[in-house]
């Protein structure tokens, strides 16, 4: 699967752009405040209904414009889809469309368009909070199980009825007949999330042991409570501390993956360096075991490549990217810190103050 064509209008500084993609490696090469990042951004946009920079959306509207448009034409072997997305200022609705057709959902978008990005900020993947590992592990239950998403969603509802309810209730038993219900769905999502961090850690290791072989990475899922516990159990024992609080300590809205080099958190003893690489080791198992499992490829964007890697990691990582047959779109502040990414078939881009045009 690969974007062919890209129309941008009002995207940042991208006023109006218009490209056609190779589908194996794109390269993005432009000063700093050109325009890079956010052609990544408006990419990542169109498959996620949301940006990887600003929560607020108004702040991405080019300014002075009432709202953004992105097109993309998609191509997976022998078929092709047409895919659109309007975000206005004013009201901030969003308009998707995929082959010319309304009523869509970003959840319809983000199916045809798995992708994996790759920036300085994403190290939060190790270095932030468990919320940044869910959303690595629910990225490929979204892709690998149908009904993840349902179940998800009801799950968090489920859970903000019950936050609400516990501040107005002081006998457990009006929440009993929610929390049964609450309880079914944790299992589920749980089990979902313990066998697919299982199916992954092969990759996982495989890779890692490619890019960092001088550490031993382990890889743990945990939860969000004890797993020798039932969780309607749980929470009919916790209920007094979770209205102290006012809302559900424990659950699966508390699950992690964590890891671990040579037994210690990779947060505390690895390198920058080290922890980007760790980084595009577990984006590009993940990618991978969609391929896998699926036969569905993921594009690749990785912003401001060079950063952080020396020139044999450089070199690792274009070699792998290459092995994987993805679309893959790369930023660099020069073509010189491209050098080590040569594969025979690639487009390089210019970009300068929001123009990109094709090179060569
Ligand atoms: N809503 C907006 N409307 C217009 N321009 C914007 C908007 N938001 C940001 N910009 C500008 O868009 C430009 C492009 O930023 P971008 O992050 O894409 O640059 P870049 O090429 O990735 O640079 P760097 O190499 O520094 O990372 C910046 O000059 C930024 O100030
Ligand atoms: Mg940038």
């Amino acid at each position: 699967m690969a974007i062919s064509r890209l129309i941008v209008e009002h995207f940042r500084n991208l006023n109006a752009v218009d490209l056609e993609f190779d589908h194996g490696f794109n390269f993005l090469v432009g000063n700093n405040g050109s325009g890079k990042t956010s052609l990544l951004e408006s990419i990542f946009y169109l498959g996620h209904g949301r940006s990887f920079k600003s929560a607020v959306t108004t702040r991405i509207i080019s300014y002075e414009q009432p709202h953004f448009t992105l097109h993309g034409r998609i191509q997976e072997s022998q078929h092709q889809w047409s895919v659109g997305l309007q975000k206005h200022r004013k009201d901030g609705t969003t308009i998707v469309k995929i082959n010319g057709e309304d009523g869509n959902k970003i959840a319809d978008l983000a199916h045809l368009l798995p992708m994996q990005i790759i920036t300085p900020e994403g190290l939060t993947l190790l270095n932030g909070g468990p919320a940044y590992r869910r959303a690595f592990l629910d990225w490929g239950l979204f892709h690998h199980h149908p009904s993840f998403h349902s179940a998800w969603s009801a799950l968090n509802r489920f859970l903000k009825q019950r936050n609400a309810a516990l501040q107005q209730t002081y006998d457990y038993s009006s929440l009993k007949i929610w929390d049964v219900e609450l309880a079914k769905l944790a299992h589920q999502v749980s089990q979902w999330r313990a066998e697919y961090a299982e199916a992954l850690r092969p990759e996982i290791e495989q890779t890692c042991q490619l890019f960092l072989p001088e550490l031993e990475i382990s890889v743990s899922f945990h939860q969000g409570w004890d797993k020798n516990t039932e969780y309607a159990d749980l929470l009919r024992e916790n209920f007094e501390r979770d209205k102290h609080l006012g809302y559900t300590f424990s659950g699966p809205q508390k699950a992690d993956f964590r890891f671990k080099a040579n037994g210690l958190p990779v947060e505390d003893v690895l390198s920058r360096g080290q922890l980007k690489l760790l980084m595009c080791a577990l984006r590009l198992a993940q990618g991978e075991h969609l391929m896998h499992e699926k036969e569905r490829p993921c594009i690749f964007l990785i912003d401001d490549f060079a950063s952080e890697l020396d020139q044999n990691k450089r070199a690792l990582l274009a070699e792998r990217l290459q092995q994987s047959q993805s679309q893959v779109f790369v930023t660099a502040i020069t073509a010189d810190q491209l050098k080590q990414m040569q594969p025979e078939k690639h487009r390089t881009f210019a970009v300068q103050e929001g123009k990109i045009s094709p090179l060569g």
